[in-house]
């Protein structure tokens, strides 16, 4: 057997390794900035929207974004194709949008309407055409589109945004290093007994600081991570979507499976967005239903831009000798350096969601490279697409006497009704899911 390496080696650990490019570089042209261009992405809140131009960068774009005097949006690249002025100091007018400069004249979707001082017969107006692409507002969030405009999705619609008697807030925050760290976070389950748990104390629900049998299954929308556990005399198991390309949900933030249920959908459902290499964007709706928060730990108010209802998200939410003593999420990965250097890391069996995922997106980028279509998603003739996250809680024959084996095949067991049962509306779903996981005599 090989002896242990030898300490104070820090003399030899200096590499200049790089990042994966591959991976984490999404602006034009690179392979997963084109692969994120194939998808629907969050660019702003309504709500950041007042009645002048909002400078945004999508992808490591210079854009502006705007609402004309018609009331629709506009999304153009910022520097004006005249002389390169920003729009962001552009005037809105009733249709489209007037750089201030020499006041030529945009519609949305980029076409020159007229050019300042330039004759109406001027061959400019044949020749000028500014970047512009396609929004799509859906439930207080603007949505972009900046591929191909012959390749444009249909819009998606998810299952969970139906939930009956809940409330929805939209929320953002901005995280300052690469995508990629914000997004397999959430197939890094075993941080959550770690950081949330015990590095910090109890962050979230007390439940989720039970050791668990983590498994991972692939999805039609990407994958899941199954999480299955004791509580008590119960069993919960829990499944946490990526809809890839950087979709997530989760399920709620203060579970205690202290009673048997199926099918409880999710607390959140978000994207996070590359802004740039280094800069990650989160949007998305916070769901707060009494299902989701029996005990009203839940905070609507404390949802919105740059905040959100659970500790270690944001970078002013505390001192930094706060987050030294209890860091979150946010200290995690934005220290994990701008763009996290998958060479430099030491892996271990416990990342296999995180590998998992990295190659599933690896995958997907080369399968587009390639020449082929990106993968869509599919309504399956339901008017939304159905998603793959939720917790199901049984009331566990012989309380707590189990193996691990035993507590591994029903969260698969959980996962595969979950699975089956996507091609039906949400109440025959969540008692399909019911029957097949409950023990029947
Ligand atoms: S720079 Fe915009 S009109 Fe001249
Ligand atoms: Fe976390």
């Amino acid at each position: 057997m090989n002896s242990p390496p030898q300490g104070f080696q820090g003399y030899f650990k200096t590499g200049t390794e790089q990042e994966d490019a591959e991976l984490t570089h999404v602006g034009p042209g690179t392979p997963c900035g084109e692969y994120m261009r194939r998808y629907w992405q969050p660019v702003a809140m309504s709500e950041e929207l007042g009645e002048l131009p909002l400078a945004v960068r999508l992808l490591g774009e210079d854009l502006v974004l705007y609402r004309d005097g018609s009331g629709n949006l506009g999304l153009l690249h910022r520097h004006c194709a005249h002389r390169g002025a920003s729009l962001e100091y552009g005037i809105i007018a009733e249709c489209g949008i007037i750089c201030c400069y020499h006041g030529w004249h945009y519609a949305n979707d980029g076409t020159l309407i007229s050019a300042g001082s330039e004759a109406p017969d001027s061959p400019i107006h044949g020749r000028v055409v500014q970047g512009a692409y396609p929004v799509h507002e859906h439930n207080d969030i603007i949505f972009a589109y900046l591929g191909p405009p012959d390749a444009i999705p249909a819009f998606p619609v998810y299952d969970t945004e139906f939930m009956p008697d809940t409330e929805r807030k939209t929320f953002s925050i901005t995280t300052p290093c690469n995508w990629l760290q914000v997004y397999e976070n959430t197939q890094d389950p075993i941080h959550v007994l770690h950081l949330h748990a015990r590095s910090s104390g109890v962050q979230f629900g007390v439940a989720s600081g039970v050791d668990q049998i983590i498994e991972y299954q692939e999805t039609p929308l990407g994958m899941m991570n199954i999480q299955t556990r004791h509580v008590g005399e119960h069993v919960w198991t829990r499944t946490t979507d990526s809809i890839l390309p950087n979709g997530n949900q989760t399920g709620a933030i203060w579970e205690e499976a202290e009673e048997a249920k199926s099918m409880q959908r999710c607390s959140i459902l978000r994207w996070m967005v590359p802004v740039d290499d280094t800069t990650t964007r989160t949007i998305g709706w916070r769901f707060f239903n009494k299902r989701l928060d029996p005990r009203g730990q839940d905070n609507p108010e404390l949802v919105g831009k740059e905040s959100i209802d659970f500790i270690g998200q944001t970078a002013d939410e505390r001192s930094y000798e706060e987050a030294q003593r209890q860091p979150g999420d946010y200290e995690a990965q934005v220290s994990q350096r701008p763009i996290a250097i998958h060479a430099l890391e030491n892996r271990a069996s416990s990342d296999a969601g995180v590998a998992r995922l990295r190659r599933l997106i690896r995958q997907n980028i080369r399968h587009l490279s390639a020449g082929h279509d990106p993968h869509r998603p599919d309504f399956r003739g339901l008017p939304f697409i159905s998603t793959y996250c939720q917790d199901t809680v049984v009331q566990w024959p012989g309380g707590e006497a189990s193996t691990e084996d035993d507590l591994r095949a029903h969260g698969r067991r959980v996962a595969k009704a979950v699975l089956d049962s996507d091609h039906l509306e949400p109440q025959p779903r969540e008692r399909f899911v019911e029957d097949e996981v409950t023990d029947k005599p």
